[in-house]
């Protein structure tokens, strides 16, 4: 009898959703030893299974059950040759995501020989300050959104004197587009509770929470089961798993402690930071999945190393997530720097349905859209901001050119309409408001056949209640209100994906450029 052939295949959500599971069975059935990973993150390609060679591992995908047999004998024309060197994964550069689809994700063996732990061991030989220093030295900024530096979070908790400190991990992640945390959990759990561990010992805190949405099912499970499975090895620090009801706003740090307190979800006004007075009062890092599973490679390997990558002020490697309509969508981690039309033309493969692409929305639904004349941006949160734009969680959604862009603009205003906490006016209101001016600029706009002749039009219909113009005046000072009058990011940042679309395809609210720029 031959030696038994060892694949593995990913189960990671995405990769059970177009049929792994199944795959992996028949693998079974035909012989084969089978181990369960995360996903690579190329969902174009999923099912990946990966045949053990002495070559390496050879990929196969998309892998369905018929296939089995022959994957197995090594002759399917679905063979994709060496996983690494295919186009996709050589061009990235694999920090945090370095295990993901490599180890299974619950075996504590495959952690410890793919380098797991170091970090912490080298955390746990230095004191709480020495370890706040090489975060701070890493450059390493948040990766939730708002990009603080992590270091200036964490030390802001170290001075904080208290019998009792808190680590939360913000799980909640409800960026459109965005899925790079559930994969982590799902992938490579043990990763984020290493980085837990270390952001503990570094401030102090004993108990940390990971705040997952209910959405995320096999995160939580595998979550909790990794938890269990390390607890002597982070003792004294532990970890509990809370899972959260779906709410876009207890993604936001202090609503998300009022959801763990067993509250309604409610922004906080600051100050009071988390870091002085956060989950029941006490001092509180909170930071996303990514911040946290940066940590480990930056204690053991050493914070230049991690700041050696990146562009500007942002530092290290970002897990881009790429989504929408296009062709290869799925996790690529780079350094930043890369620009947006590298990222949705060379590794995305440009749209799945083949049209050309219009539009592309960077930083989930509070983000600008931006055309294809601006996808020389590199990939930098001062870059963005400077275009009105934002990185956010790292999620690029692409669009065609069947996209109406106006139902786009009104769309952003309902999701903040909906997702509103309704604690301040701005955007408790503004937002319903801006769903109706949106509407009204929209019926009226038709497209006009003279550019000239119309601006006429619309200046003389501009004192008009109604008028096209007194319409856009409307939006344009609404969004002023919402974006400096707002407590928090969401009524404050529903006015860029507003604005950019008016700006970029006036065309779709039935304006021609001058007449947009003339409201
Ligand atoms: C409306 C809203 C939703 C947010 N949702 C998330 C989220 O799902 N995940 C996340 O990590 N941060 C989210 N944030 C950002 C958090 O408030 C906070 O900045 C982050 O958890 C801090 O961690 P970091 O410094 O590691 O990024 C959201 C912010 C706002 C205003
Ligand atoms: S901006 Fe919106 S979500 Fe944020 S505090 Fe105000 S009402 Fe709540």
């Amino acid at each position: 009898m031959g030696a038994v052939t060892r694949v593995f295949v990913s189960a990671d959500m995405a990769s059970v959703a177009l049929g792994a599971d199944e795959a992996a069975d028949a693998l079974a059935r035909a012989g084969a030893e089978v181990t369960r990973t995360g996903s690579r993150g190329l969902f174009a390609v999923e099912p990946l299974v990966e045949v053990e060679t002495e070559a390496g591992r050879i990929g196969y995908g998309p892998v369905t059950a018929t296939d089995a047999a022959r994957v197995l004998a090594g002759d399917h024309p679905k063979r994709l040759g060496p996983v690494e060197a295919l186009p996709f994964f050589a061009r990235q550069r694999r920090l945090t995501f370095a295990r993901c689809g490599v180890t299974d994700p619950l075996s504590l063996a495959d952690y410890a020989a793919h380098g797991g732990w170091l970090g912490l061991e080298v955390a746990r030989a230095l004191g709480p300050s020495e370890v706040v220093d090489r975060i701070e030295a890493s450059g390493l900024r948040g990766r939730g959104g708002a990009a603080f530096p992590a270091g200036r979070k964490w030390r802001a908790t170290l001075d904080t004197p208290s019998g009792e400190k808190f680590i939360v991990c913000n799980a909640d992640e409800g960026d459109s587009g965005t899925f790079a945390d559930r994969m982590l959990m799902e992938g490579d759990p043990f990763l984020l509770i290493e980085g837990m561990a270390i952001a503990g010992h570094a401030v102090g805190a004993a108990y940390g929470y990971v705040y997952i949405r209910s959405e995320y099912p096999l995160a939580i499970n595998t979550l909790r089961r990794a938890i269990a499975l390390s607890a002597d090895l982070i003792a004294p620090f532990a970890i509990e798993v809370r899972v959260g009801a779906g709410a876009y706003v207890c993604g936001e740090e202090t609503s998300l402690l009022d959801s763990i307190e067993g509250k309604r979800g409610q922004v906080r006004a600051k100050p009071p930071l988390p870091a002085h007075a956060g989950l029941f009062g006490a001092p509180t890092v909170i930071n996303n999945v990514l911040t946290l599973a940066a940590a480990p490679f930056i204690l053991a390997q050493g914070p230049e190393a991690y700041a050696a990558m990146g562009y500007g002020r942002s530092r290290g490697t970002m897990p881009v997530q790429l989504a929408g309509n296009v062709k290869n969508g799925g996790l690529f981690e780079t350094p930043f720097g890369i620009t947006l039309g590298e990222l949705v033309n060379d590794i995305g493969g440009g749209t799945q349905s083949g049209r050309p692409v219009r539009a592309v929305q960077v930083g989930g639904p509070l983000g600008a859209y931006f055309p294809p004349s601006k996808f020389d941006l590199p990939f930098d949160y001062e870059a963005f901001a400077a275009e009105d734009g934002l990185i956010g969680h790292g999620g690029v959604v692409v669009f065609d050119d069947t996209v109406d862009m106006g139902r786009m603009a009104r769309f952003a205003m309902e999701f903040c309409a909906n997702e509103s906490c309704g604690k301040c006016t701005p955007c408790r209101i503004g937002s319903v408001r801006g769903v109706e001016t949106i509407d009204r600029l929209i019926a009226g706009g038709r497209r006009p056949a003279d550019p000239v002749e119309a601006l006429a039009q619309m200046r003389n219909a501009a004192g008009g209640a109604h008028g096209r113009a007194s319409e856009l005046a409307l939006l344009r000072d609404l969004c002023e209100t919402m974006r400096d009058g707002s407590l928090c990011a969401l009524g404050g940042f529903t006015p860029y994906p507003v604005l950019s679309a008016l700006k970029y395809f006036p065309e779709d609210f039935g304006l021609t450029a001058e007449m947009a720029e003339l409201a």
